[in-house]
């Protein structure tokens, strides 16, 4: 089945607070972009993929691709929120893909291996399908500086991508959308009763949020040269 991929990567990254939107920021020479576009084409599981960037950075960002993925990657303008810059890369996709994955640009070292899993999982008939990992810290309910419960954390896990879809899953969930925000995609299938199945993500697709991740992907990089 014929897979396309979005990756949302308009995103201004306040809270890296760099010089520059996130997506563009360098790991080990490369923008951030470049590597999470590199875990999907080595997944060799991606057909085609559209890259939602900041308005204001198309150029930039398309210069940033190496010139062997021109036809397998097209740059368009993202939206002012997450949820915006999905559905403008779903609008500007042909119909001819069965499936379509959505994947953050922050998620730069998701490893290949995931990528297959939730493909794999998509190609034996899920509509829809995430990948997670268990919650390892201990998880309370806190309200007006009081704790009011700890949470069971044995059914708790938390979401990475890329998320999987049929692609008309994924189309009707944003139709449905509106304009209340999710944040995450399978969030608005689930909105429309959709059944979401999960399979094992991994540690190294965490999603680079603050000057610390960066540091750490920097040493999962190295790991991964030696
Ligand atoms: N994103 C996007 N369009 C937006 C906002 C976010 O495509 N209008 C993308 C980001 O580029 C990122 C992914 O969604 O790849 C996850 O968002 P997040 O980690 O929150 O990135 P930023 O919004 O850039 O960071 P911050 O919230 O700190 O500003
Ligand atoms: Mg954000």
């Amino acid at each position: 089945m014929s897979t396309a991929a979005i990756v949302p990567a308009a995103g201004s990254g306040v809270r890296l607070g760099a010089d520059r939107p996130k997506a563009l920021v360098s790991l080990a020479g490369e923008p951030l972009v470049v590597h999470a576009l590199r875990a999907l084409r080595d997944s060799a599981v991606v057909d085609r993929v559209v890259i939602a960037a900041p308005p204001d950075r198309l150029d930039e960002l398309t210069a940033t691709l190496p010139a062997a993925w021109s036809g397998w990657a097209t740059v368009i303008a993202g939206g002012a929120v997450r949820q915006a810059s999905v559905a403008a890369g779903l609008e500007s996709m042909s119909g001819d893909h069965e499936l379509v994955l959505v994947h953050d640009a922050a998620r730069a070292l998701v490893p290949p291996a995931v990528v297959i899993r939730v493909v794999d999982a998509l190609r034996a008939g899920a509509p829809a399908v995430i990948p997670v990992v268990p919650v390892s810290d201990t998880v309370k309910r806190v309200r007006d500086g009081r704790v009011l419960e700890t949470v069971d954390r044995a059914s708790l896990y938390a979401v990475q991508t890329p998320q999987g879809f049929r692609r008309d899953v994924l189309a009707e969930a944003h139709a449905n959308a509106m304009e209340t925000a999710a944040t995450d995609d399978a969030g608005l299938v689930e909105r429309i009763g959709g059944e979401v199945c999960v399979v094992d993500g991994d540690a190294e697709a965490f999603k680079i949020t603050a000057p610390l991740d960066l540091a750490l992907a920097e040493a999962v990089l190295r790991s991964r040269r030696v």
